[in-house]
């Protein structure tokens, strides 16, 4: 499920311009399997997106040049992706037809469940059970807003880049997730990406992604209440979040930050007691993303949301060849590698 535009290669870059760092992943696709051969991370300056919004076009266009050069791969092919309010993503149900009368179906469709301009949108579907039999399918209806699409190339182009594909964040997530947890795609589960301003936050339903939501709590809250509340400076309010060991000034923003992000889950997850065709409850939590790192977070969730709560990485199931991460340590960025996995994980044809 795409925005597929031209391209034809089987090294893959994955690019996932965040908020905090731009990253990219490199991922060759060969006859043993997608093998993940080079990492490369660029961190923007503060504030040069914000809440989602590029505030500095320039910087953003120079970390992401820097990033593709670091990534050092001849004509690559790039991937990536939108998410956010703007990108919309439904499962429905309608009448089992043939794919091309469902794409005929589709604007109609949308009209009734997207709150979005229908003149402003890319529409694009997967019907979910193709093989079934049933006098209705379901569909993953998924619908994003043209500007933002627009915006993103936009920055690809005056980077001197051409991006091939534009995905949707919440897929390429589910991607290397899918990839590394297979268990994980039974009964409804949560991955949450815990970025540097945003915490994603996906359902999966045995592995369909049934919904998707965005709150505003990332690694710079947590930074800005250490910095606020037990007056450590900027650098050091950066190197608690990203420590290896859990330091008491951690406790009140863990305590806080963690019940926001519980109640988010719950928020999300709350109509599945209420559905009877989910398969379930919320059964397990994955936790990825520069957050997911924050000392003592992991294990605040879990005893908060009284459920398994796991730190996750793309790598768990992925070839990886030597040297790929260097400089990087494996342990310190892979959990943040979900989403530029993802990216690289699709063949463009
Ligand atoms: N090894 C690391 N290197 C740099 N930052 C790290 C590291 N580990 C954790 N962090 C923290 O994670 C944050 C970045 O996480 P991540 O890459 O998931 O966010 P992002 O994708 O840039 O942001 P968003 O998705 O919210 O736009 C950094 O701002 C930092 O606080
Ligand atoms: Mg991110």
């Amino acid at each position: 499920m795409a925005f597929p535009l031209i391209g034809r290669k089987k090294t893959t870059i994955g690019l996932d311009v965040g908020s905090g760092l731009v990253k990219a992943c490199v991922v060759e696709h060969g006859k043993g399997g997608p093998e993940l051969v080079k990492v490369a991370i660029v961190p923007l300056i503060a504030d040069a997106i914000v809440e989602g919004e590029v505030m500095d076009p320039g910087m953003v266009t120079d970390a992401i040049r820097e990033v593709i050069a670091a990534a050092a791969v001849k004509n690559p092919t790039i991937v990536t992706a939108v998410g956010g309010r703007d990108v919309i993503i439904k499962k429905i149900q309608i009448e089992r037809v043939k794919e091309q009368q469902a794409r005929e179906l589709m604007r109609w469709e949308a009209e009734q469940h997207v709150p979005f301009d229908m003149e402003s949108v890319e529409l694009d579907f997967n019907i979910l059970d193709p093989e079934g039999v049933a006098p209705s399918m379901d569909v993953l209806l998924v619908a994003a807003k043209r500007d933002l699409i627009e915006g993103k190339m936009r920055l690809l182009t005056d980077a001197g880049l051409s991006p091939q594909v534009v995905d949707v964040d919440a897929f390429a997530l589910h991607n290397a997730f899918e990839l590394s947890y297979p268990d994980a795609m039974r009964g409804v589960v949560g991955l949450l990406n815990v970025g540097h301003e945003v915490t994603n936050i996906n359902v999966l339903d045995d592995g369909i992604p049934i919904l998707t939501r965005d709150i505003g709590v990332g690694t710079k809250s947590f930074r800005e209440d250490l910095q606020r509340d037990r007056g450590l400076g900027a650098e050091e309010a950066a190197q608690v979040v990203q420590g290896y060991d859990r330091s008491p000034e951690l406790d009140a923003t863990i305590e806080n930050r963690g019940e926001e992000i519980a109640m988010g889950i719950e928020r999300a997850t709350a109509f599945l007691a209420t559905n009877s065709r989910a398969s379930g409850q919320l059964r397990a939590v994955y936790v990825c993303g520069g957050g997911a790192r924050i000392p003592g977070l992991v294990e605040a969730l879990g005893a908060r949301l009284r459920m398994p709560v796991e730190l996750a990485t793309p790598l768990t199931n992925l070839r990886v060849r030597d040297g790929a991460l260097d400089p990087l340590l494996t342990d310190d960025v892979a959990p943040l590698l979900m989403l530029p996995v993802g990216l690289a994980l699709r063949i463009v044809p």
